[in-house]
């Protein structure tokens, strides 16, 4: 019986790219060029099954092609704003993800990130590779301590559960949050508030929800001017979720005080205004980049392709909007 053949859009860790060879007719990408919308289009004619990632915009424009071939898109990745789901679905096709294997990564980084903000570490690093540093003074780039201040969280599924756990855990921080689903496995002690309250009391604000057509520039100038003025905004979410002319314009002015960012409205591009701020961490979207994480994320849409293809009730479907 011949085996599903499978377009596998990215580069991925070696021992996932053995294991779809060892299951599948898979044309894996070792130039590691994303496929343009020509390609993608092409591919859902010709295979059965694409294996995509965040970089690959699989629309319904798209999924209208004729004839249809694929039958499943296995997101490797958690989020999935990038395929139009309910297209997807109309056509027959079901769409997987790959939650919870790249959570301590993710929650790892946004803690990174609201230390590097808060204690100035990249503008730091800057002025030493830059040959501009004069020496140690007491009044040197003086930051913001972050251990027993306020956190608040936009999204508690498992990334925002697992950061408010560091944060209360390791930096004994008071955790609000504001969530649209039930919380998952909030730390003891942790306030639900509006997003409203959240915005004025928190000192670091982290945003972990997914990104829809409600979330979309969920943080614009107004919210951004509820904000504490030496508040530190993180994102490893989704940059769709901020304004980002506002947000760089909020850092420009002292509306709030610093930020760490490690995902952009329109990636790879990053708005020009946030380039020229030190006050702003610039990450290029490593929240799940560890070995750890990308092998696992990549195992799992293997799964998900093994269990569709042998009829299997696949692990990861993900749910219509
Ligand atoms: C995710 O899993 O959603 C990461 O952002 C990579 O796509």
């Amino acid at each position: 019986m011949s085996r599903p053949a499978i377009l596998v859009t990215r580069r991925l860790p070696p021992e996932v790219e053995a294991r779809l060879g060892e299951r599948f007719d898979a044309s894996l990408n070792p130039d590691d060029t994303p496929p343009g919308p020509t390609a993608l289009r092409r591919a859902l004619s010709r295979y059965d099954g694409i294996l995509c990632t965040v970089t690959d915009r699989i629309d319904a424009e798209l999924l209208s092609v004729e004839p249809l071939r694929a039958r499943i898109l296995a997101n490797f990745g958690v989020g999935y704003e990038h395929i139009d789901v309910d297209a997807a679905r109309a056509r027959g096709i079901i769409v997987t993800n790959t939650p919870g294997v790249l959570t301590a990564a993710t929650a790892d980084l946004a803690i990174m990130l609201m230390l590097m903000a808060a204690r100035r570490a990249g503008e730091g690093e800057r002025e030493l590779r830059d040959g501009r540093w004069a020496g140690w003074r007491p009044t040197h780039m003086i930051g913001r301590p972050v251990a027993g201040r306020t956190l608040g969280i936009i999204g508690m599924g498992r990334i925002g559960s697992a950061v408010a756990h560091r944060a209360s855990r390791g930096f004994a921080m008071r955790v609000l949050y504001c969530t649209r689903s039930a919380p998952r496995d909030a730390p003891a002690g942790a306030e639900s508030v509006t997003l409203d309250a959240l915005l004025q009391s928190s000192d670091v604000v982290s945003i972990h929800c997914p990104a829809t057509p409600e979330t979309r520039r969920l943080i614009d100038d107004d919210r951004l001017r509820r904000m504490r003025p030496h508040a530190v905004l993180v994102n490893t979410a989704r940059g769709e979720i901020v304004d980002e002319a506002a947000l760089a314009a909020a850092l420009r002015d002292g509306v709030i005080g610093a930020a760490g960012l490690d995902v952009y409205e329109r990636e790879p591009a990053v708005h020009p205004d946030l380039l020229r701020l030190e006050n702003v961490v610039l990450l290029p979207h490593l929240g799940s980049a560890t070995t750890e994480a990308r092998v696992a994320m990549g195992l799992r849409a293997v799964e998900n392709l093994r269990a569709y293809f042998a009829g299997e009730a696949v692990s990861d479907p993900v749910p219509a909007r």
